[in-house]
């Protein structure tokens, strides 16, 4: 059956970076993107009804902050994760990128050192060091066919080096892992013990597939809001980056007040309305939309796996257990990186993340994008399987 998934939009002359910026970057015009971290799909209706709604009125002034919105994050957060939260500890910030450099720049000093996994979504490591922090990367384990943390080498490295702060991707990109209520446990006893504060990117908590369960970290143990923060957004569950709106829940009063006096200090928590409009109407009308879009995520995850088992077996796949994200492993084609990323574009026409942004251990590997309707993602595994098969 065909699904509202299932339809093709071109995207290109819409200002996209995943369609239009890859013709400018490596000169081809029939490249298929399978890289950064949106989908090709429209988002849910009563989300583009909302913004109709609000663009018709035809008048772009300041917004405030509506108590329709905190109540729907409320809802949402305690209905599907058991997360109680209070309207005051919700601050708003246009990007939970954004909001970790708030973090680096609130919890930390110049030339200070945090902690993030290896791999891990680039812009962790990015804005560490474009704040003049420095980064200390822990490699995640490959193990039982999936990353687990080695909080033996996170140890190690918080008391060597004088951690003070943790960036956590929960569920981590670009893995797929949906970590564990006992890993957290773990993990934040961990940094409880040597005063390390977590912020806790949260962005994919809505993208797991079942049985996996997305836990807050917030959630794990009561004291565990005391030393940690939470950032994420409805944004890349209902794909919306484009509208620019995200949430930092902070329940400790001291953490909230130093990372409110950056923010204030840029003037970084005012966003735009069509955000704010955003949200809500995800938050509050898109469960359904999202049900039927994980449904076609598992399914095209799936397929990719069956079809690389079949067609690629040198190449393996890390099943997600959440985001959609999939996570290739070319190493036994014995490429370098510049190579295998040279003969996926000007050989397969396809474009996807290279492994090597995220860490070390991103050698030999790619980032693919599910986040598309299968014929698309058909279309670019057979022109990787032409290749490489
Ligand atoms: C783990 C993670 N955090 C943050 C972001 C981006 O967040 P924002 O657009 O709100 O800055 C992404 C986007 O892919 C992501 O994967």
């Amino acid at each position: 059956m065909m699904t509202d998934f299932d339809r093709q939009y071109s995207r290109l002359g819409t200002a996209s970076v995943k369609w239009d910026s890859i013709r400018e970057t490596y000169g081809k015009d029939d490249l298929i993107p399978l890289w950064v971290a949106d989908m090709d799909f429209m988002a849910p209706r009563p989300v583009i009804k909302a913004l109709q709604d609000y663009t018709e009125k035809g008048i772009f002034g300041y917004s405030v902050f509506p108590d329709s919105l905190y109540d729907a994050i409320i809802d949402w957060e305690q209905t599907r994760y058991d997360y109680p939260l209070k309207k005051e500890e919700i601050l708003f910030s246009p990007g939970v990128v954004p909001s970790i450099g708030v973090a680096i720049q609130a919890y930390t000093a110049p030339g200070d050192t945090v902690l993030i996994h290896d791999p891990v979504y680039h812009p962790f490591a990015n804005m560490v060091k474009a704040n003049g922090r420095v980064v200390s990367a822990s490699p995640l384990l490959e193990q039982n066919g999936h990353f687990e943390m080695d909080l033996a080498d996170m140890e190690a490295r918080i008391k060597a080096e004088n951690i003070k702060l943790f960036i956590l991707c929960n569920p981590h990109n670009p893995g797929g892992r949906v970590w564990l209520r006992e890993e957290l446990l773990a993990v934040g006893r961990l940094c409880q013990k040597y005063g390390v504060t977590v912020v806790a990117d949260e962005i994919h908590q809505d993208l797991v597939f079942a049985p996996h369960r997305h836990v807050s970290f917030h959630t794990v143990a009561p004291d565990f809001a005391d030393f940690s923060i939470i950032l994420t957004a409805a944004t890349k569950t209902f794909n919306l980056a484009g509208i620019k709106n995200s949430m930092a829940y902070i329940k400790n009063a001291e953490l909230r007040r130093t990372f409110h006096q950056v923010q204030e200090m840029t003037e970084q928590a005012t966003i735009s309305t069509f955000g704010l409009i955003g949200t809500e109407a995800a938050y509050r009308y898109g469960e359904p939309w999202l049900t039927e879009l994980l449904a076609y995520l598992a399914e095209n995850s799936r397929f990719t796996h069956d079809f690389l088992t079949e067609k690629l077996p040198r190449v393996t796949m890390m099943l997600p257990e959440g985001t959609y994200l999939a996570w290739l492993d070319f190493s036994q084609l014995g490429l370098t990186d510049a190579q295998l990323q040279k003969r996926l574009v000007e050989e397969a026409g396809v474009v996807l993340n290279a492994g090597t942004i995220f860490g070390k251990q991103g050698n030999g590997h790619m980032r693919l994008n599910l986040a598309c309707p299968k014929e698309t993602l058909t279309a670019g595994l057979e022109r990787i399987a032409a290749v490489f098969g």
